[in-house]
């Protein structure tokens, strides 16, 4: 319940912080006493700003040098880490035969290797204080597939494969990783993607787009970054304590692997 204090005197860091899912998750555990770091290449100190007790931290997670900064300023400011969310992320729409080795680069870049960077700076403090809650976000594509998202769907399946591995090595140290695997949520992310759908299609395709995709919902809606948000809280809270190395896919019933 979003009126209970799961995370008072907790230090809770997000990646892609400033904007959709990551910062819908912040506002869920700023409501619930947390304190928020909220990293991102872009408008982290703005988003701040809208929070209480929280800072905002210009990190590219691409580049190991920004991520160490990133967790030291976060720790430095706030105290250490309980809670590692990994939201950032990029997004392309391209044929896997369109697709060249730099699209491929700069998405595990992103996607995969900035998760690693991640995990790396964060875990040594939660393993040797005996708690840490992480958790990444991935995409129902990294589990069914999906046209045109070949390589961010590969880096997402690599994240979950990481998430379970790395959850298996430090489980008995108190720390859990969890993979939230969201469906289409009306994020920038997303409303970018379907705009560009919008202009390449025209109206009266794209119109028949948006009904056939909601068909696929059994719940009848597209999401709202809310809804993963609520997820990821629970999944960070001490309730979860006994839940690691698992995928939860929030998604209206899109797919149910
Ligand atoms: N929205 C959806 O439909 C959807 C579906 C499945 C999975 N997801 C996943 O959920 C997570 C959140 O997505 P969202 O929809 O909120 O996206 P978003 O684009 O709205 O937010 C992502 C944030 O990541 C930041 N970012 C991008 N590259 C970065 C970098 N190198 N370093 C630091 N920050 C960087 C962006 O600036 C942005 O603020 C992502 O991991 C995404 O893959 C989203």
């Amino acid at each position: 319940m979003a009126g209970e204090q799961r995370f008072t005197g907790r230090t809770v860091l997000i990646t892609g912080g400033a904007r959709g899912i990551g910062y819908a998750a912040a506002q869920r555990i700023a409501a619930e006493g947390g304190r928020l770091a909220l990293a991102d290449i872009d408008g982290a100190t703005a988003a701040a700003k809208a929070l209480p007790d929280a800072i905002g931290i210009a990190c590219d997670i691409t580049r190991e040098d920004d991520v160490h900064k990133m967790v030291e300023q976060a720790e430095r400011t706030l105290g250490p880490l309980s809670v590692f969310i990994n939201s950032a992320a990029v997004l392309d729409d391209k044929l896997f035969l369109e697709s060249g080795p730099a699209d491929w680069q700069r998405m595990l870049g992103v996607c995969l290797h900035g998760p690693m960077l991640g995990l790396r700076a964060v875990l040594p403090g939660m393993v040797e204080r005996g708690h840490g809650r992480v958790v990444c976000l991935a995409s129902d594509s990294a589990r069914i597939g999906q046209a045109r998202l070949s390589y961010y769907a590969a880096a997402k399946a690599g994240v979950i494969a990481l998430v379970k591995s790395v959850a298996q090595e430090v489980g008995r140290r108190g720390v859990t990783l969890n993979v939230v695997s969201p469906g289409a949520t009306n994020t920038p992310l997303r409303l970018n993607r379907e705009q560009s759908l919008r202009e390449q299609m025209g109206e009266e395709k794209y119109a028949r787009r948006v009904k056939s995709v909601l068909k696929l919902y059994p719940v009848g809606r597209i999401g709202e970054p809310e809804d993963i948000a609520a997820s990821i809280a629970f999944l960070c809270s001490d309730e979860a304590s006994w839940i690691t190395g698992q995928v939860l896919s929030v998604n209206g019933g899109f797919v149910m692997p």
